[in-house]
């Protein structure tokens, strides 16, 4: 069995554990910490894990980028917290609080809490640039289990330009009145798996945005917030698609939406080969939205052909319980343009 060993001098708050035991601590703020643990991490060919021990760390904003020299395990049994204050990323992205990019094979572990701490970012107007908690840029292989998302400035998981991910046994929460809060975000990914999760915030549980395929998702608890969504895609003209998207197992409670799928008009591509299945709803004010005229901006749209390959989600075995005006199956579009059965 492998052991592994700490190395732990004078004040170390996040440290890197390898095996067989080679160095690598730093001191100070928690940022800088964690700056240099993840070069030492990264550079190092001995499977290394970044242990972020019991205690909270504050954490200004933090690019982790690879490609790293071997796997790397980052466990986190304390609490990371963002500044409260936007004004700390000023001069920096703003869209960006901890970024992951490039990595492979990551893993993240440990049972321990990432705090946006999206209070002061609620406040402001929801057309501002705001930073997203999480983020997992050009990801292959991660792999997170055991983790809760707290508290999100805006969007608290977020996947862009990955493949091959595993997230399980993950908690994200955050107040229903807080605007734009999505719980995991996937965007021009595949291979996506969710399960065994529970989310609950302001806004979608889980979004699905363009060029996605492969997404599965498997017994996940939603609410409050917006329920599961495929889309918006092709706003401004634009071609996106979703193909194959699973939802095996959901139980949602107390959402504004259940399931939905929304277009904009003049866009192409296709939503296709989406599976809803063995979903509960309870308090459910929408619980299934195909939306192919969306419009979420200050002009109004105009009445536009949506150049797709539509094809009908198939939704089975689904259950929704007591909602005073139980409007079930929601479709909104215009007469003239049907989308193609
Ligand atoms: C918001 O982000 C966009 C692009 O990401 C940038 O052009 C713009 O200057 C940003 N605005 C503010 C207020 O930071
Ligand atoms: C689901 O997650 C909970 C806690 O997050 C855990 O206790 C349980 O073992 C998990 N179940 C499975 C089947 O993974
Ligand atoms: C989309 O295309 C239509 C028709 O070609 C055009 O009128 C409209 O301005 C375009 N919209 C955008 C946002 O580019
Ligand atoms: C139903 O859900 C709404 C939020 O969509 C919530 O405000 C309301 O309290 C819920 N009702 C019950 C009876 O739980
Ligand atoms: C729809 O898309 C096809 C193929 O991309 C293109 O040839 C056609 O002109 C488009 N039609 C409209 C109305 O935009």
């Amino acid at each position: 069995m492998a052991k592994f060993v700490v190395l732990l001098l004078n004040y170390c708050p996040i440290f890197v554990v390898f095996f067989p035991f080679s160095g690598g601590c730093s001191f100070g703020f928690a940022y800088q910490a964690l700056k240099d643990c993840w070069e030492v991490a990264c550079s190092s060919p001995k499977r290394p894990r970044i242990v972020v021990p019991a205690g909270t760390y504050l954490v200004h904003p933090i690019v982790l980028s690879g490609p790293c020299k071997s796997k790397i395990t980052f466990s986190i049994y304390g609490t990371i917290v963002a500044p409260q204050d936007p004004d700390a990323w000023r001069g920096l992205n703003r869209r960006r609080w901890l970024y992951f990019s490039k990595i492979n094979h990551l893993s993240v572990d440990g049972g321990g809490t990432i705090n946006g701490m999206g209070e002061q970012w609620w406040a402001n107007s929801c057309k501002t640039n705001k930073t997203n908690a999480l983020t997992f840029h050009r990801c292959k292989d991660l792999k997170v289990t055991d983790l809760r998302v707290v508290d999100g400035q805006q969007m608290h998981m977020t996947m862009t330009n990955c493949v091959r991910v595993s997230l399980s046994q993950i908690a994200v929460m955050a107040p229903a009145s807080s605007p734009n809060t999505d719980g995991i975000h996937i965007s021009s990914s595949r291979g996506i798996n969710v399960m065994n999760t529970t989310i609950g915030t302001g806004d979608d549980c889980i979004s699905i945005v363009g060029h996605s395929s492969r997404i599965n998702i498997k017994d996940i608890a939603c609410g409050p917030g917006h329920g599961i969504s495929i889309g918006s895609l092709g706003k401004s003209n634009s071609t996106a698609s979703v193909k194959s998207v699973s939802v095996d197992g959901a139980f949602l409670s107390n959402t504004q939406n259940g399931l939905r799928i929304k277009t904009w008009q003049g866009g192409s591509g296709e939503a296709s080969d989406i599976n809803f299945q063995n979903v509960l709803m309870e308090n459910v004010s929408n619980p299934i939205i195909i939306n192919q005229f969306y419009c979420d901006s200050k002009i109004p749209c105009a009445n536009q052909v949506w150049n797709d390959t539509f094809q009908a989600a198939i939704i089975q075995m689904l259950k929704s319980l007591y909602h005073p005006s139980l409007p079930g199956l929601n479709y909104v579009c215009c007469p003239e343009l049907r989308p193609r059965e």
